[in-house]
């Protein structure tokens, strides 16, 4: 893969580690991060050596500490939300991907950090990672989405109290809320999200694809529309090799 200036990456056996690397900023996102982030995404879609992506920062201390505040101090209204919808797109793609992302936060998930984790299929945490969306400190509200990957994910009383008091929340507490899947000590987080990664690989790539996205899409219809979509989906996996393959080794077995 070519290099970039605000990323790390490297490929190993299908799974592509990603790491956010301005560590002179905590990696705080800036327009050509955006940019060059936008850049990754679109090539996971189109390798088909990468399976799984895993998304960490470089660094001790931190995954994403949010947008390069230094940059959106002089935004004007548009410019800001230029910036907003360039960053959303990127989330969308990732949640649109057929291929599954997980964050492995080891630090600081701030603001665009957090939505960058929550626009994720599986977050994993470090023991000593500290999330919140404190856009509240900056006379602004969240524009990546946290107002509302974040309500998904933890309800509205949660999310409310995240976004008015602009909080830090433990790996533990996020933990116990559903918004991370699982915490590590920090020493052991890479690997054990790699342990989860080479899972992933190692089962059948195109179903999960479908259900990822009967999960995603079926997630903005009606509980019955959703439920219909998941049929047709699930039908759809029949006759595919994947089926016939999985189902004979299990029959077998
Ligand atoms: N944008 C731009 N620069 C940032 C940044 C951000 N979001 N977050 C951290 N940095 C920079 C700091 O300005 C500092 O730069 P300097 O060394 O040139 O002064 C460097 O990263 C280290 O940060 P520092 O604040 O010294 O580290 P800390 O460990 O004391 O505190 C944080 C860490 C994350 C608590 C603190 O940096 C912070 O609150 N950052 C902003 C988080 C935020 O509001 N994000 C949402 C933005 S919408």
């Amino acid at each position: 893969m070519k290099t970039f200036e605000n990323f790390l990456t490297a490929l190993d056996a299908g799974i592509l580690t990603v790491s956010f690397n301005r560590p002179q900023a905590l990696n705080a996102m800036n327009a050509e991060s955006v940019r060059e982030f936008g850049e990754i995404v679109d090539l996971v879609e189109t390798d088909p050596a990468i399976r799984v992506v895993i998304l960490t920062g470089a660094g001790p201390k931190s995954f994403v500490a949010g947008a390069d505040i230094s940059r959106m101090q002089s935004f004007g209204a548009f410019e800001a939300r230029e910036f907003m919808l360039a960053g959303q797109k990127v989330l969308f793609r990732i949640e649109q991907s057929a291929k599954p992302y997980l964050a492995a936060i080891n630090g600081y998930a701030l603001g665009g950090g957090l939505e960058i984790a929550m626009a994720c299929d599986l977050r994993y945490a470090a023991d000593t990672a500290t999330m919140g969306q404190p856009e509240i400190f900056l006379g602004i509200t969240p524009g990546w989405g946290g107002t509302q990957r974040l309500t998904r994910l933890v309800g509205k009383g949660i999310a409310k109290e995240m976004v008015f008091t602009g909080e830090r929340i433990t790996a533990q507490r996020a933990c116990d809320l559903g918004l991370v899947n699982a915490v590590f000590p920090k020493d052991q987080l890479l690997e054990e999200v790699a342990k989860v990664a080479r899972k992933l690989v190692a089962l059948p790539r195109d179903t999960m694809k479908m259900a990822k996205h009967a999960i995603e899409t079926g997630y903005d219809m009606t509980n019955t529309e959703a439920n219909l979509f998941e049929t047709a989906i699930c039908g759809l996996c029949f006759g595919q090799d994947e089926q016939r393959e999985w189902m004979k080794k299990f029959l077998n077995k």
